[in-house]
């Protein structure tokens, strides 16, 4: 993670999309329609940009997208990285310290996640309200260069509660439940066994995923504020009676796309 390959990033995207964009979308499976509502998009795959990874995994794209979103200046990565298609740690997060070159000041970052909380049902939507890192590595290890961040963050809120405030009240506006809890990233790609599922929940999680932890704590690094949101596209492994599989992931994350795009969407315009 050098300077010099997230400016070098940075010069190519401004080359091509000359404002600056304010809100940056992290989008999971399954969610990444929402870029498609982006106007005056201008889409440029990750292949195309200097010192980026490229995308493997199914149901993801591989681009960023540029445009607005209710008048409101977006950068949307349609498909992110996952530590677990063999990334390492910096490749990963490498994105968001991208988007905070360009300018972008807030990050949204959504997921699909597996309802570790009894209480939650598949199709809910849980505003992150903080994390715990299961996955065994960390974006921060290694020299820190002061120039991104300080040396050792503080992570006490790292989900900004006002962002969680303005997304409950426009949740509520438009007739959207939400639940909040705290989202578990482990690594993956096995999705997790019934005992560790029971673990975390003893261990205060609510929502299992592998995604998003790196990409906040670099966004916390480099100063962002972030707002995480979770589909919950299955009850995790042990709760019903029935294997897990991505095609599940996909089918529900289909079924609640209509309302977790109006949320997003408004939530954006309300922070422009
Ligand atoms: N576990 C881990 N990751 C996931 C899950 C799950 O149950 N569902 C969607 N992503």
């Amino acid at each position: 993670m050098n300077l010099e390959s997230i400016e070098k990033a940075a010069a190519y995207l401004q080359s091509k999309f000359a404002s600056t964009p304010k809100i940056g979308l992290i989008l999971g499976s399954g969610l990444g329609v929402l870029a498609d509502e982006i106007e005056h998009a201008v889409k440029i795959p990750y292949s195309e940009i200097p010192e980026f990874p490229v995308s493997t995994v199914e149901g993801h794209a591989g681009q960023l997208v540029f445009g607005t979103l209710h008048g409101v200046s977006v950068a949307a990565m349609q498909g992110r990285f996952h530590y677990y298609e063999g990334y390492d740690m910096h490749k990963v997060t490498f994105p968001v310290r991208v988007m905070k070159a360009l300018g972008v000041e807030t990050v949204i970052v959504t997921n699909a996640a597996g309802g570790v909380n009894m209480d939650f049902e598949p199709g809910d939507l849980m505003l992150i309200s903080d994390h715990i890192n299961f996955i065994g590595n960390h974006p921060l290890i290694g020299p820190n260069d002061a120039k991104l961040g300080v040396r050792f963050p503080d992570m006490s809120e790292a989900y900004c509660k006002k962002l969680r405030r303005v997304a409950k009240d426009v949740a509520e506006r438009l007739n959207i439940k939400v639940q909040e809890g705290v989202y578990v990233a482990m690594s993956g790609p096995t999705y997790e066994t019934p005992a560790e599922i029971r673990m975390l929940r003893t261990l205060g999680g609510d929502a299992v995923g592998m995604s998003t932890v790196p990409e906040v704590i670099v966004a916390r690094h480099a100063g962002l504020q972030v707002l995480g949101i979770s589909c919950i596209s299955n009850m995790a492994a042990g709760i019903l009676d029935q294997p897990l599989n991505h095609e599940e992931v996909i089918e529900t994350t289909e079924r609640v796309k209509a309302n977790f795009l109006s949320l997003v969407k408004e939530i954006v315009s309300e922070l422009g």
